[in-house]
């Protein structure tokens, strides 16, 4: 039976749903991993994830199909990308197939709290790897924990497909050569003044520059940037620094093979906006956000409108949600059954 929750109007906050998956690493192997309904970790006060940030996490969604069936969105991906966090801060790699089956597990013990098909809700996942046990020094853990929780959710940014303002800030939130494309904490600590900063002057969030030159965008908030050219091609900035989004791939994809755009992964410099006519924040939480308009020092910046979605974008959006609900053909892996 659904639960008795408010699936329209979900935002992107916690809610306790009934089961969790946990994994621990011990001896240099990790076990077999089980549900518990015990939303609380227990850990040691010298665990490495609390003082020195080793730690890691992913975001991805299930969806509710139009034919009741679950899907999940590209997990494999978001399973390679965990690795890759993990090898960049010395943690031991959780194998593809334990991460996906362990996704199918959470979703399936919390099928009451997937939002029905129609309302626009999902049901969001978070795994995550820390290192924990009885340490101090700065070092590598010699123990793990890999845990994936879910919770229901709506629009990460207010109004989903709605514009939003976004302010350029004036801090970096990963250094040149740092771990931007890593999904690690640290990261997102570092996000956490700008981006309060940005909501105090009414922006959504704040965008991200190149730590080195300060010239070109790299994120906004916790999203990937995207724009069409006046041209029509569908541009997004390529940088070491920052988090390489699995739905911006995606959207690469889309709209070279489904949109018939030219398609670019380049430098998008902040003083180039004019070259644009339509601009986006994509990514798991904020699927498509489109962007009205950008504040950069006493400049602002508006695209197509700062009240109406432009038609690519919208058509962007058709696709990769029409995808993920299972409306539209997916290509080939795109899509994994939970049910
Ligand atoms: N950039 C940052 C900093 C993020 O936190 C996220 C969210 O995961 C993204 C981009 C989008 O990545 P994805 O599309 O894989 O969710
Ligand atoms: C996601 O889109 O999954 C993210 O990780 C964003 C999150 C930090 C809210």
């Amino acid at each position: 039976m659904p639960k008795d929750i408010d699936w329209k109007n979900l935002g992107f906050s916690y809610i306790k749903t009934d089961k969790r998956y946990i994994s621990y690493f011990k001896d240099g192997k990790w076990d077999e991993g089980t549900l518990t309904e015990d939303n609380v970790l227990h850990i040691s006060e010298g665990s490495t994830a609390l003082h020195y940030g080793q730690q890691c996490f992913e975001g991805l969604k299930a969806y509710r199909a139009k034919d009741g069936s679950i899907n999940l969105f590209r997990p494999d991906q978001n399973a390679l990308r965990m690795q890759k966090s993990c090898e960049r801060l010395l943690m031991p790699q959780v194998p593809t197939e334990k991460f996906i089956e362990a996704c199918k597990q959470v979703v399936a013990a919390n099928e009451d709290y997937l939002p029905p098909y129609g309302t626009g809700g999902t049901l969001y996942l978070r795994p995550f790897v820390i290192g924990v046990g009885d340490n101090v020094g700065v070092q590598a853990a010699d123990e793990y924990i890999f845990s994936i929780f879910c919770t229901p959710v709506g629009a990460y940014f207010k109004g989903g497909l709605q514009p939003a303002n976004f302010i350029v800030s004036e801090f970096d939130r990963a250094a040149p050569r740092g771990t931007g494309a890593a999904k690690v904490g640290g990261n997102y600590a570092s996000s956490l003044l700008p981006g309060k900063e940005a909501k105090k002057r009414e922006f959504a969030d704040a965008i991200y520059l190149d730590p080195a030159s300060h010239t070109k965008i790299e994120e906004v908030g916790a999203a990937n940037f995207f724009a069409i050219t006046k041209d029509d091609r569908f541009i997004t900035p390529f940088s070491p620094s920052i988090l390489p989004s699995i739905t911006k791939y995606s959207l690469l994809y889309l709209a070279e093979h489904r949109l018939g755009l030219e398609v670019e992964e380049g430098d998008v410099y902040i003083d180039q906006l004019d070259d644009f006519k339509e601009a986006g924040a994509c990514g798991t939480a904020a699927v498509i956000t489109p962007i009205g308009g950008i504040q950069n020092g006493e400049d602002f910046h508006v695209f197509y409108s700062e009240t109406e979605v432009g038609p690519v974008t919208k058509e962007l959006y058709d696709e990769l949600c029409g995808i993920q609900f299972g409306e539209r053909q997916a290509p080939e892996d795109w899509i994994v059954k939970v049910k």
